[in-house]
């Protein structure tokens, strides 16, 4: 990759305008393989590149890819308008690199969210043709029962769409049950659920395509990177 300065490097990486990202570097607050670069005309090959801003170390990524673990309470919006909005849940880097989810989950869903800063991926992911399965586990008030399975099962009519909406479904214990729908129409789980007579009191995503929560081993709150085997997974899916 051609060779950047520091600012041009920060700046890419969302550490702010150039001319700050400048002053971080005259003023020695980064390193560069453990050594202060206060040098601000000393370029660098970016990739992969391994740098330290304030002491906190950080790669260089041409573009990032994440999975949250959504806890309840938080909004996908990007102009959040009740709750606190998902961003707030990530450095403030990914904020001024334009990360956004891909998707909604309600305030009130948990679970596995996926964000980034690629246009092409989140247009993608998100496309209704793609048609990528997502896994929700939820909770009824009302007992699950084999009725309920096989009436989400066969596909539930919802009053704003023409054709019934099926999913997989399968019962996990006493009052939950897994759905796996592969469109993601609004409020689709919980509209389906009461469609077929039970309310969803909780519900997590528990995976994407074969991203599962469980692997990824995030506490409620949590991110991490997507590695570059997840990330093809997800476009392969
Ligand atoms: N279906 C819902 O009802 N809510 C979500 O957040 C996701 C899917």
């Amino acid at each position: 990759m051609k060779k950047l300065t520091l600012e041009k490097i920060l700046q890419s990486q969302g550490f702010g305008t150039k001319k700050s990202c400048r002053y971080r570097v005259l003023d020695g607050l980064v390193e560069v393989g453990g050594e202060v670069v206060d040098d601000v005309l000393a370029e660098f090959d970016p990739t992969d590149l391994a740098f330290a801003v304030d002491g906190e170390p950080w790669q260089y990524r041409e573009h990032v890819y994440l999975a949250l673990n959504k806890p309840t309470g938080v909004e996908c919006s990007r102009r959040p308008a009740v709750h606190r909005g998902v961003l707030s849940l990530l450095p403030d880097q990914f904020t001024a690199r334009d990360v956004q989810p891909v998707g909604r989950l309600d305030h009130d869903t948990t679970g596995l969210l996926l964000l980034s800063d690629d246009g092409n991926f989140i247009h993608a992911q998100s496309h209704p043709k793609r048609h990528v399965p997502k896994t929700y586990a939820a909770t009824t008030a009302e007992a699950v029962t084999s009725q309920l399975v096989a009436r989400l099962t066969v596909g539930v009519k919802l009053i704003d769409e023409p054709e019934p909406l099926a999913a997989t479904a399968r019962q996990i214990d006493t009052h939950r049950v897994e759905i796996t729908i592969d469109m993601g129409k609004y409020h689709q789980v919980r509209r389906m659920l009461a469609a077929a007579g039970h309310n969803c009191v909780a519900l997590q995503r528990t995976a994407i395509g074969v991203l599962t929560l469980e692997a990824l081993g995030l506490a409620e709150g949590e991110w991490c990177y997507l590695d570059a085997a997840q990330i093809a997974l997800l476009k392969a899916d």
